[in-house]
């Protein structure tokens, strides 16, 4: 186990980790709509909820969500059986100014979603090579309103023989900076 030095650490961290690849096997509509649940929860400012998810899980929608994928996600991605791409509302819903922490906010809601995502055995691989222009035209969410800010791919994990060779052999849990780098007393 990583990290062993803590004791009280939650497994969740450090299992958590994002393939590339991905069995092909389809998820149910409640998983689905869980995993969405979880990201439901998540805190925000002013409880505003300015992050948005649309999916595509069937086969048409698949691939147009694949479409707008940079070449070097899509030769992995299009194997995931569930694509989603994250949107942060621009602006607060009461005065229509500018909201400066809702993507921030999406951002906690796509750890929650990720976290839940492999507490059901399914894993989540976050990417921010896509189309942006083409993100908003699939889905059809107005750009003025919203900022597209991610695609997630979800999915089992699957064989990495089923990878290129350079894809295959980065295939594991990735290393962290040490804990000194990133927090200090004072
Ligand atoms: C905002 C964001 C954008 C990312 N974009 C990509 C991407 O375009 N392609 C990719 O393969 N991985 C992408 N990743 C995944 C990261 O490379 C990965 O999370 C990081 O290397 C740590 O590995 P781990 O998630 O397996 O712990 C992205 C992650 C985040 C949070």
């Amino acid at each position: 186990m990583r990290n062993s030095r803590y004791k009280k650490l939650n497994k969740m961290f450090i299992d958590r980790w994002s393939p590339r690849a991905f069995k092909h096997s389809s998820i149910a509509l409640n998983d689905i709509e869980t995993l969405f649940e979880a990201a439901r929860w998540s805190p925000s400012c002013l409880n505003e909820q300015p992050w948005r998810f649309i999916y595509a899980d069937k086969k048409d929608r698949l691939e147009q969500f694949q479409s707008i994928l940079v070449e070097a996600n899509k030769v992995w991605a299009k194997h995931a059986p569930l694509l989603v791409v994250v949107f942060a509302k621009k602006n607060y819903k009461n005065n229509g100014k500018p909201n400066r922490w809702s993507e921030f906010d999406t951002g906690a809601a796509c750890m929650a979603l990720a976290l839940q995502a492999n507490h059901m055995g399914l894993s989540c691989h976050i990417m921010g090579g896509f189309d942006e222009r083409k993100a908003y035209e699939v889905t059809a969410v107005p750009p003025d309103d919203y900022k597209a800010l991610c695609v997630m791919a979800i999915g089992e994990k699957g064989d990495p023989d089923s990878l290129p060779a350079q894809l295959k052999e980065r295939e594991a849990p990735s290393q962290r900076i040490p804990l000194t780098e990133i927090a200090n007393e004072g």
